[in-house]
This record gives structure tokens, sequence and C-alpha cells, in this order.
């Protein structure tokens, strides 16, 4: 699943030099005791953020039901960090003033969305939704598995929010079953929920970063990395004539996502738009230099690697941010800085409003901390939400420049 990866930046031209296998075996190497002190660490922390959440929830809803003289119900689960005024309709729920429509977009995948567990729900996505829509317009997910497509457009639906979606299909360059499996779950979600709140399907991620990885290789315009691109562009392909074949009542782009400086050209050639990955922490780039770089890092190889292909494709950054903590010392920081909240604040108030002004798209990374990277990966890979995985907001301060 998404080592978000964030590697590859070993072929840049101002030496990342780093490695993502060499990254992998250390992240192998460094699990082990330490891991059940830091879980039963986060135990200890997440009670006490239960506590405060308790403590909130209950004022925010006296302050509504002291407002009310419809008589509306206030949500009975008051420890819940959203609350509604009418239970039963989603699309009631109570804006929380921290949060501030200055997002772009975000990177969301729904708690419970890895075969073969699955476990996501509908109340779990429509929470989630009503929190995102207080900070974006825009979401990216990663696959289509356990149903995650349909679950997120209904949420929107019954939340009423103004959200657009793009879908993904997470496919595999060794296997054609998760494709497959895949593009009948968007077909489905489509079918039920209509193209509204549908702007793209973004097939692969980092499927070319990992085809060259396992070859041992980092350039993606190597005859490896063409080998890759042979394997990716029929899916795409097959994506774009499934949507044809719907006569659907909009055109819906399909593109592809990948780390920032794994871009073939072939696959350029081939899709509508580009999602790029462009971290710098994983670039060992200082805080105080991180917003600077990720801009310049986009234009340069991403804006400008879409410039020299005939149909110019619509470039996004699919995912940038800053971790806030890791599962292991040696991953407390990237040489340069540390993961932390205040730096996660940096990042936000130097990357967020400037990357608007500019005209950027870019989807943050990412909504919530999601434990199962944790579990899986270790180091800071669980840990790069906005929100902590219980859905309470970190100690940040969103910044404020609307953006629709
Ligand atoms: C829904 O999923 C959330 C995790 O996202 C979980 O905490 C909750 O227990 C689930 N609810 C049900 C009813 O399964
Ligand atoms: C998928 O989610 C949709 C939307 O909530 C729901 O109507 C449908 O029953 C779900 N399908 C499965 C197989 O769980
Ligand atoms: C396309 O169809 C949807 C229903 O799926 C409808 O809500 C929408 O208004 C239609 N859009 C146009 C441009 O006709
Ligand atoms: C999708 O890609 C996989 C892996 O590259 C390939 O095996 C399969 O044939 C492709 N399917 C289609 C319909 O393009
Ligand atoms: C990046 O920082 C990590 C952690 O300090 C270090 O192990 C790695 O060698 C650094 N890589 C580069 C290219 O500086
Ligand atoms: C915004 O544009 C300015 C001027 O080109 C540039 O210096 C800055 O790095 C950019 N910042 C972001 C976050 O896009
Ligand atoms: C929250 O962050 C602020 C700095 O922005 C700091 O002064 C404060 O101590 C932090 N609070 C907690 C509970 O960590």
């Amino acid at each position: 699943m998404p080592l978000n990866a964030d590697r590859g930046y070993s072929n840049m031209d101002d030496g990342g030099g780093y490695n993502g296998t060499r990254y992998l075996e250390k992240q192998e190497a460094t699990r082990g005791s330490r891991r059940k002190w830091i879980i039963t660490g986060s135990i200890i922390a997440l009670v006490v953020i239960i506590g405060v959440g308790v403590g909130v929830g209950v004022a925010v809803s006296k302050n509504h039901s002291s407002k009310s003289t419809s008589g509306a119900a206030a949500s009975s689960n008051s420890n819940s960090p959203v609350q509604q005024t009418n239970p039963n309709d989603p699309s009631t729920f109570v804006l929380d003033p921290n949060l501030k429509h200055s997002f772009y977009g975000l990177a969301y995948t729904p708690e419970g969305s890895q075969l073969p567990e699955c476990g996501n729900n509908i109340s779990a996505v429509i929470q989630d939704i009503q929190l995102m829509s207080q900070l974006t317009s825009r979401i990216r997910l990663y696959g289509a598995d356990c149903n995650q497509s349909s679950l997120v457009l209904d949420a929107i639906a019954q939340t009423k929010v103004d959200m657009q979606v793009y879908l993904a299909i997470y496919n595999i360059p060794t296997d054609s079953t998760p494709y497959t499996r895949q593009k009948g779950e968007i077909q489905t979600a489509i079918e039920t929920f209509g193209t509204n709140n549908i702007a793209g399907v973004t097939v692969g991620n980092e499927f070319i970063l990992d085809y060259l990885t396992a070859a041992g290789q980092n350039d993606p315009n190597s005859a490896v990395g063409n080998q890759g691109a042979a394997l990716l562009i029929p899916n795409i392909t097959d994506t774009r004539q499934m949507i044809a074949s719907m006569n659907l009542n909009k055109t819906i782009p399909v593109g592809t996502s990948d780390a920032g400086s794994y871009f073939n050209t072939e696959v350029m050639e081939a899709i509508d738009y580009g999602m790029a990955n462009v971290h710098p922490w994983f670039a060992n780039v200082s805080i105080d230099q991180a917003a600077g770089w990720t801009a310049d890092f986009f234009q340069d190889t991403n804006i400008a690697g879409a410039a020299a292909v005939p149909n110019n494709p619509q470039m996004y950054i699919a995912e940038t941010g800053w971790p806030t903590q890791s599962s292991d010392a040696g991953n407390a920081n990237n040489g340069a800085s540390a993961a932390s909240v205040p730096n996660l604040q940096i990042f936000l108030d130097t990357f967020v409003c400037q990357a608007n002004q500019n005209g950027t798209g870019y989807f943050f990374f990412e909504y919530f901390d999601e434990p199962w990277k944790d579990v899986q990966f270790g180091g800071v890979e669980g840990w790069w939400g906005l929100f902590n995985s219980d859905r309470t907001l970190k100690n940040l301060t969103i910044p404020d420049c609307h953006i629709d």
C-alpha cells in the first residue's frame, strides 16, 4: 500500500541522494520491542485526548441547545468530534470555528480500506467528510478497495457539502486482479451516485516508482522505466474506455499519481492530469526551506515535464506535508529538522496560503494520522495528519485564506 513515497529524490539534481530500498530495510531493522513501548504510550495519550474531546463536545452541544429555538435535539453522542443539531441528518453538523476553508485539496483514505480486513463504514466516512468539508472542496483517494468510492460519494450526498473527489485505482505491475476489481468498484460508484462530485479517476499510485525500485533503478525514462510505462498505460486507456462506454453527461479526466521525480514521458503523454508527490521531508530539506523547495521542485520537475509533452497534462501536487512524530528515534528528524507539530505549523504557515496565491493545485498530506501505516511501516509513516487518528485536531492553527 501507499508507502507514500515520497521517496525518489535520488535522481534529483540537487542531490537528494535518497534511496527508498535502503529506507525500507532500515524500517524493518528498527521494528521491535521499542514499538510496544510506543504503542503503550500512544494509548495513554489517546485516553487523555478523548477526555479533552468529551469536554469540548459537551460545551458545543450545550452552546447549541441554548441558542436553538427550533427544539432540534443535539447529537446524543457528545464525545464525537462532530456534533449534529439533528442526529438523524448528517447535513446539520455544527461548524468548528478552528477549521478554515483554506486548502486547495486534502489527501484521504477512509479508515479500514485495506484488503483483506476492510472495516470502513458510512458513519465514520460521514464524520470525515463533515470535518474535511470545513477545510477544502477537494479530496483525493488512493484506491477503490473496500467500497471506499461509494462510501465517500454517499457521505457527500448525505452531508450535502460542496466536495469534488478524485477517485482512484491502486493497480500493480505484477497482477491484473487489483486493477479489474477496483475498476468494477468505480463503475458501480458512478452508476449509483452519478458524476456530479467526481473530478477525476487516478489510475496508479507510485506505479513507476515501485516498478523501478523493484528493479534497483531510478530513471523513469530508462528502458526499464518504459517497460513500467507499457504496463501502466493500458490500464489508463482501459479506464478511459470504461468511462466513455457509460455515456455519461460529463467528461471525467483520467490521470496518474507518482513520486515527483518518477514521471515517465510516455505516461505523461497518456494522461489528462498528473499528481506528483513532493516531499521536503524525504528530500532532507530543513523546515525553513521546505515550502520554497516544494514550490521550486514542482515547478522545475513536474510543471516543466508536463509542458514538454504535446498534451500538457494538468499537474497537481499529490502529497506534500510534514510529519509530527516518528515511532523510532532514527526517523525523528530528516537530518535537517524534526518531525514535530510546531514544524507542521511552520509548513502550514509558509505553504498553504502562498500556494493558493500562486494558483498551485495541491493535496495536503494528509487529513488524519493512519495507525495501520504505523503498524506496517513504522517511522514517520503513520503521523502526517492534521487530525489525530481519533479525528481531534492536532495543536495547530489552520491558516485563514479562503479558497473555493
Ligand atoms: C466505523 O469505523 C470506525 C473507524 O473509522 C470505527 O471506529 C467504528 O467503530 C466503526 N463503526 C461501526 C459501527 O462499525
Ligand atoms: C457500499 O457503500 C454504499 C454507500 O454507502 C452502500 O449503499 C453499499 O451497500 C455498500 N456496498 C457494500 C457491498 O457494502
Ligand atoms: C448529469 O447527470 C446528473 C445525474 O447523474 C445530473 O445531476 C446533472 O445535472 C447532469 N449534468 C448535466 C450537465 O446535464
Ligand atoms: C492492467 O495492468 C495489469 C498490470 O500491468 C495488466 O496485467 C492488465 O492486463 C491490465 N488490464 C487492462 C485491462 O489494461
Ligand atoms: C537524510 O537524513 C537521514 C536521517 O538523518 C539520513 O539517514 C540520510 O542519510 C539523509 N540523506 C541524505 C541524502 O542526506
Ligand atoms: C509562490 O510563488 C513565489 C514567487 O514565485 C515563490 O517564491 C514561492 O516559493 C511560491 N510558494 C509556494 C508555496 O508556492
Ligand atoms: C500548542 O502549541 C503552542 C504553540 O503554537 C504552544 O505554546 C502550546 O504549548 C501547545 N500546547 C500543547 C498542549 O502542546
